[in-house]
């Protein structure tokens, strides 16, 4: 007799409650996480995360619980746990590894674990394989089967959805490889990739965030190098980008859980093994100053106008760590707002997405809701679509006489300014 697929999966965060959702759709699914605060929401059809809308919850094969037990009668378990950075960037294997001691727990001979966290190459076989054996008493591969396949999903994306992206899988053996792919293969419409490891697929992963934040180092470099040589960069991008193969990155903040960390995965790994890999942590420090880089240029600009800082006021629009999302985690537009608070220009910010509670909590910071006075600076740190869209005029009234004004993503370059405003961006 076949057994029936029954999927557990582990973490129902950004990646975790899509995959959830998507196999519930053919499959009976137990979504388990930590929070029991999410879990009430997630039976409510309510995602915290604001990504999934409650009418895709309907119809669907899937219960939700806080507690692992619930987890019991699975036979393949989806493993989609963070996986940051502690402070000093060295990758934080915590929640990794608990997420795995709950499935060692209830582990039984002929299942599969698929793990989805980001991860260097050889961590899944490294540090999970060894904690599923020893809590579960059972053997890898002869008793129990593990796979990888990384998520590409992109939060506030909606033309690059999980079934419309190709998704990597990997296996320990070719009868894993060929199960897990059939189990992806029946909810992604467009295709599959197998990895002839997990090593592989887990190296996959890792390279495709390092090569976008190596990239985007590369445009924030230039943009220091034009500042210094008075040309703008968003203008010789766009001559360079006449040619056929000429890369399209532009310069940014580069905040979030995935490309600003992911790197340091790869980069703990090399030099595990001996290597120093100085392009990619030297993308990484580029990066990371690239919010010193703007407020200098920021300060600079009204110390030329003769401007005391400490009367000078700046209103910050968007604090989320990318634009279309709410999640406000390792955003670098703290970064950039608490350096000009260092110069003790007053700062006000407001986000049309970001959750009040949210920046309150994680950053001790009051949004406000509309504008409370004239600012001698405007910052427009995210490029929402809502404020691609609106026209500068509604914030002229804002503004004070000869106004900086900041854009980070230079969403406002073919708009007309004011003559006497100063219209800076990276
Ligand atoms: N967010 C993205 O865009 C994205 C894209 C691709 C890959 N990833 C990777 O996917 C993984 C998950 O990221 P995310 O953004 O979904 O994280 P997230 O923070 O949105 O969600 C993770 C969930 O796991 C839960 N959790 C933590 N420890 C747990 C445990 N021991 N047992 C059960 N649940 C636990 C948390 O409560 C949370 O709900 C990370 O490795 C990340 O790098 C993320």
């Amino acid at each position: 007799m076949i057994e029936k697929t029954r999927i557990g999966v582990i973490g129902l965060g950004y990646v975790g409650l899509p995959i959830a959702l998507a196999f519930a759709e053919k499959y009976e699914v137990v979504g388990f996480d930590i929070s029991d605060e999410k879990v009430a929401q997630l039976k409510k059809s309510i995602d915290p995360s604001d990504e999934i809308d409650t009418k895709e919850f309907e119809g669907k094969n899937i219960s939700f619980s806080a507690t692992v037990e619930a987890l019991a009668s699975c036979n393949v378990y989806i493993v989609a746990v963070p996986t940051p950075v502690d402070k000093h960037k060295v990758p934080n294997l915590v929640p990794l590894k608990k997420a795995t001691e709950s499935v060692g727990t209830i582990l039984k001979k002929g299942d599969t674990v698929i793990y989805e966290s980001t991860v260097y190459p050889g961590c899944t076989e490294e540090v999970c394989v060894p904690i599923l054996e020893h809590i579960s008493d059972l053997k890898y591969i002869t008793d129990f089967k593990v796979g990888y396949s990384p998520e590409r999903i992109n939060p506030g994306d909606k033309k690059h959805t999980l079934s419309q992206i190709v998704k990597v899988v990997s296996g320990c053996d070719q009868e894993s490889l060929a199960k897990i792919g059939t189990l992806y293969g029946s909810i992604i419409e467009a295709g599959i990739h197998s990895a002839s490891s997990i090593k592989v697929a887990e190296a996959a992963k890792i390279i495709e965030n390092t090569q976008r934040d190596v990239n985007i180092a590369l445009m924030n470099e230039l943009a220091i190098i034009f500042d210094k040589l008075d040309i703008s960069t968003h203008e010789v991008l766009e001559a360079a980008g006449t040619k056929w193969n000429f890369l399209k990155f532009y310069p940014g903040l580069v905040g979030g859980h995935c490309i600003g960390v992911d790197p340091y995965y790869l980069t703990y790994k090399a030099q595990q093994v001996g290597y120093d890999p100085e392009v990619i942590l030297s993308g990484r420090r580029i990066n990371d100053n690239t919010p010193q880089f703007i407020s200098k240029k920021i300060i600079r600009n009204l110390l030329k106008q003769n401007k005391k800082l400490s009367e000078c006021s700046a209103l910050v629009k968007g604090i989320t760590f990318k634009e279309n999302v709410s999640d406000i985690r390792n955003s670098k537009v703290i970064d950039l707002i608490n350096e000009l608070k260092e110069f003790s220009i007053e700062v006000d910010v407001m986000d049309s997405r970001a959750k009040e509670q949210d920046v309150q909590r994680e950053y001790g910071l009051e949004l406000i809701s509309v504008p409370k006075k004239k600012y001698e600076v405007l910052i427009i740190a995210v490029a929402h679509d809502e404020y691609v869209h609106e026209s500068f005029d509604n914030w002229k009234g804002f503004l004070t006489d000869n106004p900086i004004i900041f854009d980070v993503r230079s969403i406002y370059k073919d708009q007309n300014l004011s003559e006497s405003s100063i219209y800076l961006s990276l």
